[in-house]
């Protein structure tokens, strides 16, 4: 069994990488597991640098590979706002929608997409990053429960439901995160295969 940690304590971040990772020959934990990791100062200037501190800090601290995803929502009409500080847009989720929502009034041009970075951390270094996105549309109220952070106010290319309004499996085969995990798991596949045939 493979241990692996995604450097994360968002439960929702936790569950959506479960239902990726449909392996059982890896054992997913993540920093809900490690209470006492003192956290990590996100102060890059991109999501792939963001992730790259993340998964390095975790994998350092719990001493096993790590991944982290660094994610968010770009929107075109804001110049690609609130990017990168799309957690710390404001203070609770629906605060950062409200505010979206209100920065958007009379806007016409309401095209999104999420974007989700992928690092792997192995033996104290980030060994590579993988970028994922889904284009779509900000919609004119938040809709539907499921899911997280923007959700309710993200409907993807050729759906007229939002994010939240999905099931998480319908979510899961199209999010952002699905594509990056998609590139990821690729890679760490062949990684696995190169060890095998050098045995
Ligand atoms: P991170 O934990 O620093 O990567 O912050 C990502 C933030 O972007 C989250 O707190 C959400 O606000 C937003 N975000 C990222 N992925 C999603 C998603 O799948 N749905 C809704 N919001 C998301």
């Amino acid at each position: 069994m493979a241990f692996i940690v995604i450097a994360t304590a968002n439960a929702h971040k936790v569950q959506e990488y479960r239902e990726l990772i449909q392996d059982n020959r890896v054992e997913l934990k993540s920093l809900l597991d490690y209470p006492a990791f003192p956290g990590v100062e996100e102060n890059g200037s991109s999501f792939k640098e963001n992730a790259s501190i993340k998964a390095l800090a975790a994998c350092k601290y719990c001493d096993v590979p790590a991944f982290a995803d660094d994610s968010g929502l770009e929107v075109m009409a804001l110049n690609g706002e609130p990017g990168i500080y799309s957690a710390r847009y404001a203070p609770t989720s629906e605060e950062r929608i409200a505010k979206l929502l209100k920065n958007m009034e009379g806007v016409t041009d309401r095209r999104a997409r999420f974007v989700c970075v992928i690092a792997i951390a192995v033996n104290g270094e980030v060994i590579d990053t993988f970028e994922g996105e889904i284009r779509g549309t900000i919609g004119f109220e938040p809709k539907g429960t499921n899911g997280f952070g923007y959700d309710p106010v993200f409907i993807p290319e050729g759906e007229t439901r939002t994010f939240a309004e999905l099931s998480s499996e319908e979510k899961n085969r199209i999010s952002h995160r699905a594509n990056a995990f998609k590139k990821a798991a690729e890679f760490v596949e062949d990684q696995m295969n190169c060890l095998n045939e050098d045995f």
